[in-house]
């Protein structure tokens, strides 16, 4: 067995195992390529249903089909070995019965060979979690601000800034734990808030604008390149790939119009001609 047989991908299990400990190191990725850099470096890559705002210009994560989801899940199968990959469950997938949601998640799962599913909700999905783990499905759980809820909470702005939300956020974060989620997306949630979960729920809390107190951290990979026009203030832009994108393609434009492309220089030798 060669040395690249041995590397073991990480499982939900591994992951559930790291609370308290070394801080978790999550992605997005949609393709197989970006999958393939954000391996070397993550614990979880997360093929989240902001592809459906990254990729495809979508103003909400609301249109997403899961059919979508498995495309870009197996691609990032495909690109990846060793880090956990977790399918998000696109609005629509899973929220009529604990039935349709493991319909929905048993084609994730076999469809894309991914070791993990996540789901936005919190008491309201705990029964629909603790189903799914039963019966074999890794379910990580989002809660906090839950994007596919737009078009009730009518923003995608912080959770729990008063603090009579706080016990009910608590309570989203303790149900899904209690129900066997593996780990716990917590997203945009003051720090007290962030801390006061993490301390309390058993499983690790991963989170995304929701201060350092949780127990590793997520992001979305085109907003920390500078790849996004638009990302949340907690982003931090990590390199700036947009403008440089911008200025390779403009240099690009320049040569071709001015006839001086150097590609087009290359000569393919041709094939000596039969005496
Ligand atoms: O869809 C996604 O990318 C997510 C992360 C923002 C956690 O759910």
């Amino acid at each position: 067995m060669s040395v690249q047989d041995e590397i073991r991908r990480l499982t939900a299990a591994d992951i559930q195992a790291r609370k308290g400990g070394e801080p978790i190191v999550c992605l997005t990725s949609y393709h197989a390529h970006t999958a393939r850099i954000v391996d070397q470096h993550c614990d979880i890559i997360l093929v989240g249903d902001s592809l459906g705002m990254v990729m495809h210009g979508l103003e909400t994560t609301v249109p997403v089909t899961l059919d979508m989801m498995i495309l870009q899940g197996h691609a990032v199968m495909r690109g990846s070995r060793r880090a956990l990959v977790t399918v998000d469950m696109p609005f629509g997938s899973y929220e009529a019965s604990k039935e349709q949601a493991f319909m929905s998640a048993a084609r994730v799962l076999k469809e894309t060979g991914c070791g993990a599913i996540k789901m936005e909700g919190g008491v309201r999905v705990a029964e629909t979690v603790r189903f799914l783990v039963e019966r074999g499905v890794p379910v990580m759980g989002h809660i906090g601000l839950t994007p596919q809820s737009i078009n009730t909470i009518g923003s995608f702005r912080a959770q729990g800034r008063d603090e009579s939300d706080w016990a009910r956020i608590e309570d989203d974060a303790k149900a899904v734990a209690e129900a066997g989620a593996f780990s716990v997306v917590i997203e945009a949630v003051a720090e007290p808030l962030a801390r006061k979960i993490s301390e309390s729920i058993r499983v690790p809390t991963i989170g995304i604008g929701a201060s350092v107190a949780c127990d590793g951290q997520v992001l979305v990979l085109e907003d920390m390149l500078g790849l996004s026009p638009r990302v949340p203030k907690f982003v931090k832009r990590y390199t700036t790939l947009g403008p440089s994108i911008g200025e390779a393609v403009a240099a690009f434009a320049a040569e071709v119009r001015g006839r001086a492309f150097p590609g087009a220089e290359h000569v393919y030798p041709m094939k000596a001609k039969k005496p």
